[in-house]
């Protein structure tokens, strides 16, 4: 289970000393980080936009994904872009709910428009089937096992069932697309994870916490994969 990728997400991290926390992070493994983009409305809490995106991209080599649980993403993907996001991810709930695969379509081309990849996250109510007519067009695709807008929640294991679906339809048409867990990974779970059919873990809490350097942490999931 090498190929697997961890993306620490650095919403529990230290922010007085953000850059050594994902230099350490980086150090210890990380293949690439998540940043968790939240606007009091899509989500209730506010955590932070480009200028942190940016500061992270200025500490790290490795690849900055943004998790962008906004009401409207169309409206931030300049901004996210030009601060170094190299994917974007929008909820399927901010737009297909609404527009149906057409809007959504729209959304992936504006992205792509700017030179980054495109990622798509589902929460729990929303079932995989409903991502399945844009699936060919994404990069990612990211299954919710949590409500968003929190760190440290417990996974719903339930919704890995969404990740075997997703991982059937991927595989049975060959795509090329990467299938992310997002919520309440850690190291008694993340096998389970992958075995589900996800070939990244974001992992929030599991890397920074009190209890441990991002490095042991890092060090503790990849040994629970084996
Ligand atoms: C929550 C975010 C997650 C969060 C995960 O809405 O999308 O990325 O940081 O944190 P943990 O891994 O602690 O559940
Ligand atoms: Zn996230």
């Amino acid at each position: 289970m090498s190929t697997v990728r961890i993306a620490p997400s650095i919403l529990t991290a230290d922010f007085g000393r953000l850059a050594e926390q994902v230099r350490d992070a980086e150090a210890g493994g990380a293949d690439l980080f998540h940043l968790d983009v939240m606007d009091g409305l899509f989500v209730p809490p506010i955590t932070f936009g480009g200028q942190v995106v940016a500061a992270v991209r200025a500490a790290t080599r490795q690849p900055v994904e943004v998790h962008m649980m906004v009401a409207k993403p169309a409206e931030h993907f300049e901004e996210l872009s030009a601060a170094g996001g190299g994917r974007l991810i929008f909820h399927w709930e901010a737009i297909g709910a609404e527009d149906g695969p057409e809007g959504v379509n729209a959304l992936i081309q504006q992205v792509r428009a700017l030179g980054c990849e495109v990622g798509i996250a589902i929460n729990p109510e929303t079932p995989a089937e409903a991502i399945l007519p844009v699936l060919a067009s994404l990069d990612e695709v990211v299954v919710m096992l949590i409500r968003p807008g929190w760190g440290g929640q417990p996974m719903m294991p339930a919704h890995l069932e969404k990740v075997r679906t997703l991982r059937e339809h991927i595989d049975g048409r060959r795509l090329p697309v990467m299938l992310e867990v997002d919520g309440g990974v850690k190291a008694h779970n993340a096998l389970e994870c992958v075995t589900a059919g996800a070939d990244t873990l974001v992992a929030g809490s599991a890397v920074y916490n009190p209890g441990q350097t991002p490095q042991e942490a890092i060090a503790e999931l990849r040994a629970a994969l084996g």
